[in-house]
């Protein structure tokens, strides 16, 4: 497993070159800063693309694109999380609490996309 994640870490490290830099990082931060937060959150996507992606995203015919969680709605998340009795739904006690910081670091500082969450409406079927 690990040595799965990090063949998909180097392969996105790779992708991202080409692009230029794939995440909006805070200006006042230091590069070398910079260079530790985006390694974070590539981590981050790989969980996220694993974990939440499937209930999340918005499929169109080229891309599947990641909702702008607000950091109210990413916070309110890692609570609910942390108190797993509350969301028996959703599939968050395969996650760490470290597997969750990282999706939570890719979430702040992804790129956005200009979509909002919505509430999925794949949930239900999932359920
Ligand atoms: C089975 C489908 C499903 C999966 C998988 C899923 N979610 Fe959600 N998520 C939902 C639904 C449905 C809601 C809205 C209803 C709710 O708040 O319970 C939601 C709400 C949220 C919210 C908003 C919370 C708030 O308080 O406003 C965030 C942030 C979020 N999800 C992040 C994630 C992350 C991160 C993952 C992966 C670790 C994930 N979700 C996985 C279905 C899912």
């Amino acid at each position: 497993m690990l040595v799965m994640l990090c063949m998909l870490a180097i392969a996105c490290h790779t992708a991202k070159k080409a692009q230029g830099p794939a995440y909006e990082l805070p200006e006042a931060m230091k590069p070398e800063v910079k260079t530790e937060y985006a390694k974070l959150c590539d981590k981050g996507k790989i969980l996220y693309d694993m974990n939440c992606a499937k209930c999340h995203n918005t499929e169109t015919k080229h891309a599947s694109l990641i909702p702008d969680f607000t950091q109210d709605q990413i916070r309110g998340y890692e609570i609910r999380v942390s108190n797993p009795k509350h969301e028996m739904s959703l599939l968050e006690e395969q996650i760490t609490p470290e597997e969750l910081g990282l999706i939570s670091t890719f979430l702040m500082y992804k790129k956005k996309t200009g979509i909002t969450m919505v509430k999925p409406a794949k949930a239900d079927a999932a359920k």
